[in-house]
């Protein structure tokens, strides 16, 4: 199976890993199964080395657990990613907040190694910036992790190029996280784009919610196709007139998939590998088939006039939060 490198992390990895947060919040949350999130992630590590992509403030610790159960002996298969920062203010309406201060980062990280029960986090991101805590202070924090071997690696989640070059200046950033899918490009843009700041700094650039949190695959075509408390059923491009426009994005992936046999999933997950052999995907699923479906899209060559298609698809209609 073809592997990627992780930036500069020195680890070779599926080209397509997979996010766990899923399983834990944020969408059709009374699908949640543990049980069967813990075999999807142990699925998932039989292609390893895979990127395994959590946070602490995915249901307050309740992923980095998951996660930690569908580790054990199995350890040497994943890299473990997680996140720190971001602090959950209310659980129940997931209320967050943001802590950058270095006490918190180093508490963090030690009850994220507990929840994972590893030695070491392979790559620990500053999951966002605090505007109350100057990035220098938290990037400090984050490397002493490293030299106190807590952590391998450092990245970044929706950073500007700026803010990525001043942590960079100070310890090496391995990887930056930040949204990118057929319907939020922002990271490619030729000026200001973070996914090229990465490719010229020998980072990975790993795009979340690469499915376009589910509504790339063609799944949702009804506003209310999302139970109460699920993040889509108040989030502006899927609200009514939004989502009936950004349908017509729908359509051209789907039109692409068509020429492929393959699904309008898969086709969207193969356009992110095409934009560098920098950039690793980590698509979120707590399904086994679609993990499968997922993780074969690694094998779908995309032609020059399925991308001249795929790009010309129309922007998407409404703001990403
Ligand atoms: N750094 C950040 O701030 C940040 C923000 C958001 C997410 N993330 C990370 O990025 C990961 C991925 O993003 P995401 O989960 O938000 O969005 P996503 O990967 O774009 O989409 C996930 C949704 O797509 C569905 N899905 C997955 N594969 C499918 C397939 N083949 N066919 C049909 N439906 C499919 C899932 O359904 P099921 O649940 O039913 O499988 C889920 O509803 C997260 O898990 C998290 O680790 C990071």
């Amino acid at each position: 199976m073809e592997t990627r490198q992780l930036g500069s992390t020195g680890h070779e990895v599926a080209p397509i890993g997979l996010g766990c947060m899923g399983m834990s919040w944020g969408y059709a949350e009374s699908q949640r199964d543990d049980t069967s999130s813990v075999e999807v992630i142990r699925r998932a590590l039989d292609a390893g080395p895979v990127l395994l992509d959590t946070a602490d403030a995915y249901g307050d610790g309740h992923n980095e657990t998951l996660v930690g159960r569908a580790l054990a002996g199995r350890r040497d298969d994943a890299v473990v990613a997680t996140k720190t920062g971001i602090v959950v203010q209310d659980l129940a309406t997931r209320t967050l907040g943001r802590n950058g201060s270095p006490e918190h980062i180093r508490h963090s990280a030690d009850s994220s190694l507990r929840r994972l029960g590893v030695d070491v986090i392979d790559l620990y991101y500053l999951h966002r910036v605090d505007p109350l805590v100057p990035l220098d202070e938290s990037w400090g924090a984050l490397a002493d992790l490293v030299r106190e071997g807590k952590v391998r690696h450092l990245g970044l989640s929706e950073v500007t190029r700026e803010q990525a070059a001043t942590a960079h200046r100070a310890h090496p950033v391995a990887a930056v996280q930040s949204e990118l899918s057929l319907w939020t490009r922002d990271p490619l843009d030729p000026r200001t784009g973070i996914s090229g700041w990465c490719a010229d700094n020998g980072a990975a650039f790993v795009p979340f919610a690469p499915l376009g949190r589910g509504f790339l695959t063609g799944r949702y075509r009804s506003a209310d196709a999302f139970e109460a408390g699920d993040f889509r059923a108040t989030n502006p491009r899927f609200g009514g007139e939004a989502l009936a426009a950004n349908l017509r994005i729908v359509a051209v992936v789907e039109e692409v998939a068509a020429r492929h046999g393959a699904t309008a999933a898969q086709v969207a997950l193969a356009w992110t590998l095409t934009r560098g052999d920098h950039v690793v995907p980590i698509p979120g699923t707590k399904q086994l088939r679609y993990l499968a479906a997922n993780t074969a899209a690694a094998d779908i060559r995309l032609s020059a006039r399925d991308l001249a298609d795929l790009d010309a698809a129309p922007a998407a209609v409404g703001s990403r939060y």
